[in-house]
Order: C-alpha cells, then sequence, then structure tokens
C-alpha cells in the first residue's frame, strides 16, 4: 500500500498520477491522502514532494476530454475524486482507451455525475456573483460574495479576469478567495462571509433595474427555481423582490393583456378579450373585473359576471345586463330577470342550480335625460366578450345550454341565428352539445298586448320546459 499525499490541486495531482503510473502502481495500491494545513506531516508512507514534484513525471496518453472532466472532477468536494480519477486513468491506459463511451460503467457513470455536479456550480457562479464597490486606496474595487458548493474558485477565476478585465476586483468565499488588480490573479484563504460588504450606493439602482426588467408573463416559477435555487437567493440582493415580484405577476400580466387589448380594440372593432387560462370560476371573475377590451367598460359601472353553482348542468345566457344588473353587479336581477324566474318555476327549472351568465358582460347604454337606456351590443361587443363566454364553458361543462334572445344565440352558435324559426329546437352548438334557444324575457315584457305576451309567455315556458327535460 502506497499513500500518496499531494497538494490538492489538479495539477499537483496530475503529477502524481504520472509517477504512480509509471511505477505500475495498481489504483488498489494507493491512498491517496490531501495535503493541507490541518495534516502538515501526514505522509505515512511516502513524502509528497518527494514521490511526486522531484522527480520527472512521464506522459500517458488519454483522450482530451478525460483531460477536460479531470479538471473540473478535481474540484469536486468528494475526497473520493483523486482514487476515482487515478482508476479512471488506469483503466484508460490499460486496455480499456474507449473507456469513457462504456457509460454505463459504474466509475464512468460516478465520474459523469460528478461532472455534472462541477459545471453546474461553475454555471452558477458565473450568473450569481454580484459585486458591489468599495473605495480601497482611493480607488473603485469591487467585491463579490459567493459560496460554491466545490472548490472551483481557482478553476473559475481565468472567466472573470477576461469578462471585467478593466475592474479591480475580489470575490470572497469561505474556502478560497480570488483577486484581480487589472494585471495578475492572486489566491487567499476563504474568509468568512462577514468581511464582505452588504449594499453600495449603486444597489438600489440595480433593484430598480431588475424590477423593471422582471417579465411577469414569461414567469415559469419551477423553472426558474431550477435556474436559481434557494440556496443562492441569500446573496442575490434582487432576491429579496422576487416574492413579491411573483405574488404581482397575475394581476400585471392581467394588466398587461387588457392594456394591449385595449389598444388594438380603441373605440373600434376588432379588440378581443384575452382570459388567463384558469379553470377557476373566481379566478376568470377576478381577471374579468379589470377588462377592456373594448370600449363598453367605460360607461359601466362594473364587469357582470356570471354566476351559480360550477358544477351546473344548465348554462343561461342572456345578452347583456340591464341597468339594475349593472348596478347590483349580478346576471338577471332586474324586471327580465323577475319574468325569467316566474316561467322557470313553472317549467319546473331550478334558477339556483343554474349557472346564469351574460354574452356581454358590461352594460351599453345611452343617456335619454336622466335614465340609462338599454343599447343593443352591436357584433364587435360580442365578439370582443366572446373570450369570457367559452372560459366560462370551458370550466362549466354543462349538459344543457339555454340562448335568451339573439345576441345569446349568436355568441354560443358563432353565427346569427334566427331566434323565431329556431327556438325550442335541441342543436350542437360551439359550446354545448344540446343547446336550445328561445326569445329574451325582455321581448316578452315590450309586447303591449295582453293576450300576445300571455300567448308568448306560455311558448317561452314550453321551451323551458324541453330544457328542463334534457337535465
Ligand atoms: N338582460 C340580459 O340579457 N341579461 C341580464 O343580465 C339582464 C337583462
Amino acid at each position: 500500500m502506497r499513500q500518496i499525499t499531494f497538494v490538492p490541486t489538479f495539477a499537483a495531482w496530475q503529477k502524481a498520477a504520472r509517477r504512480a503510473l509509471a511505477d505500475s502502481l495498481t489504483p488498489d495500491e494507493i491512498v491517496w491522502e490531501e495535503w493541507g494545513v490541518d495534516q502538515p506531516a501526514l505522509a505515512l508512507f511516502d513524502e509528497h514532494d518527494e514521490f511526486a514534484l522531484t522527480r520527472p513525471s512521464p506522459r500517458f496518453r488519454v483522450p482530451k476530454d478525460f483531460l477536460a472532466m479531470a479538471a473540473r472532477v478535481a474540484c469536486h468536494r468528494d475526497l473520493q475524486r483523486w482514487a476515482l480519477l487515478y482508476r479512471m486513468l488506469w483503466r484508460l491506459t490499460h486496455d480499456e482507451p474507449r473507456l469513457l463511451e462504456i457509460t454505463v460503467d459504474p466509475a464512468v457513470y460516478e465520474l459523469v455525475s460528478m461532472d455534472k455536479s462541477v459545471r453546474r456550480d461553475v454555471h452558477k457562479m458565473r450568473a450569481f456573483v454580484r459585486f458591489r464597490q468599495v473605495h480601497h486606496a482611493g480607488a473603485a474595487w469591487y467585491v463579490a460574495w459567493f459560496e460554491p458548493e466545490h472548490r472551483i474558485i481557482e478553476y473559475n477565476a481565468p472567466f472573470f479576469r477576461d469578462r471585467f478585465a478593466q475592474m479591480s476586483w475580489s470575490i470572497l468565499s469561505p474556502g478560497r478567495c480570488v483577486h484581480w488588480d487589472g494585471a495578475q490573479l492572486s489566491f487567499t484563504d476563504g474568509v468568512p462571509r462577514s468581511e464582505a460588504p452588504d449594499g453600495d450606493e449603486v444597489e438600489s439602482l440595480w433593484l430598480t433595474y431588475y424590477g423593471n426588467i422582471f417579465n411577469p408573463a414569461r414567469v415559469k416559477k419551477h423553472a426558474m427555481q431550477a435556474e436559481m435555487p434557494k440556496r443562492y437567493w441569500k446573496n442575490l440582493p434582487e432576491a429579496t423582490l422576487i416574492p413579491a415580484l411573483l405574488n404581482d405577476a397575475p394581476s400585471r400580466v392581467r394588466k398587461m393583456r387588457n392594456d394591449s387589448a385595449e389598444k388594438t380594440s380603441g373605440d373600434k372593432e376588432g379588440g378581443a378579450a384575452v382570459p388567463p387560462d384558469s379553470m377557476d370560476l373566481a379566478a376568470l371573475r377576478e381577471a374579468a373585473r379589470e377588462c377592456h377590451a373594448c370600449p363598453l367598460w367605460k360607461n359601466a359601472t362594473q364587469t357582470v359576471f356570471g354566476e351559480g353553482p360550477p358544477d351546473a348542468a344548465l348554462v343561461i345566457v342572456g345578452e347583456q345586463p340591464g341597468d339594475s344588473e349593472d348596478l347590483a353587479g349580478r346576471p338577471f336581477v332586474g324586471p327580465a330577470g323577475e319574468l325569467l324566474d316566474r316561467a322557470l318555476a313553472e317549467a319546473g327549472v331550478e334558477r339556483a342550480e343554474a349557472y346564469v351568465t351574460n354574452a356581454v358582460k358590461h352594460f351599453k347604454w345611452e343617456p335619454r335625460g336622466k335614465r340609462r337606456i338599454h343599447e343593443k351590443p352591436g357584433r364587435s361587443d360580442i365578439a370582443a366578450c366572446r373570450p369570457w363566454l367559452a372560459a366560462e364553458f370551458r370550466t362549466l361543462r354543462p349538459k344543457v345550454v339555454l340562448c335568451l334572445g339573439a345576441t345569446a344565440a349568436a355568441s354560443v352558435f358563432g353565427r346569427q341565428v334566427r331566434v323565431l324559426s329556431e327556438r325550442g329546437t335541441v342543436k350542437a352548438s360551439s359550446f354545448c352539445d344540446q343547446t336550445i334557444v328561445t326569445v329574451h324575457p325582455s321581448m316578452l315584457l315590450r309586447i303591449p298586448d295582453e293576450a300576445s305576451c300571455k300567448e308568448q309567455y306560455e311558448s317561452f315556458v314550453a321551451d323551458l320546459r324541453a330544457v328542463g327535460k334534457l337535465l
């Protein structure tokens, strides 16, 4: 058995390993012992410099990839890495020159895993080092604190030297520190965190900048945490902003969507709402509050979203909220709603078990004296609002849909519907295989003649009975 004590750097190990190979020492015959301040004279069998440094080291041929990988694996924290590297080296130079291609070999697998872990750490250091300016001997010096997982400070130093060649800087860490004075790199022992500055006068600028470039529409929380694991957060000044930025992201995205929809639509045709992907009616209702996809929101009190049980078998679609609904924020609570309630009860259909909504979710009106007079929604109003209706249906998936009037039918079928000729029959629409169209209850309220009103009301109830039969 041979103990090889060596300075734990890749270069020193390489020298020692070459000597061991030349002496035909098999992997099982060697104990690799790192030489360090905490073990100055532990060389039980060989003095490290006698073994490796004072004797010429012969050369052996190994694949280039192995050398690059070995240089990185040498940075790994695992003390077994030196033995593993030598085992690999031995096999590569003893009849297994293509060993690295055998990825299922346990030693190769271990080597590749260690390499991966070091590469990741190297990448994280490049991404997460944050310099703070301090004043040193009358000049600016930039100091960063980083806690690597492996011993990568030396390995990564040339990258920072090339990237920040014009600055003077230090990267401090618990194990090792690297310094660049504009001319040369130097290394010192590690220091505690308290040696590193906490902030500087430009930090608030950086935080403002970070807050501005943070794109809430591109937040992928899991990907973000995989890329920026929490263990690095404590040393990243911008990490303090992240929880609030993530929290605000959904409402900022909604606003962005609405602003852009508003810009597209202006006061003309063409805009369309962009609901969130959510399958939750409460979330959809909340998002619809801020909808500016068409200009109707400007004169309305509020968005009147649908209401009813999320597992409703029946969805009733009206035209748009009226004056009472606009004020109450709920569909069909005014005179048309009262008539609808009465007719549903007569037909044996429970309103409370149905989800009631409208094709257009803002009250469209024009002033007449002190009164707000209902104005029929146009094609562009229906089109702008249809994504909300589609989002409601995507969530509800009802068994039956009842359209009240032409506007509701146009939105649900995606085409013009002749209500009087198509009423009462079951048809497949864009949102449901069993869709029935009938007249709007407010039409019944406008019939002056009592007899025709009664007759129309009976037909209306008959249509509702057809709905009840499907349920
Ligand atoms: N008319 C409708 O179409 N919907 C309502 O919510 C109220 C009246």
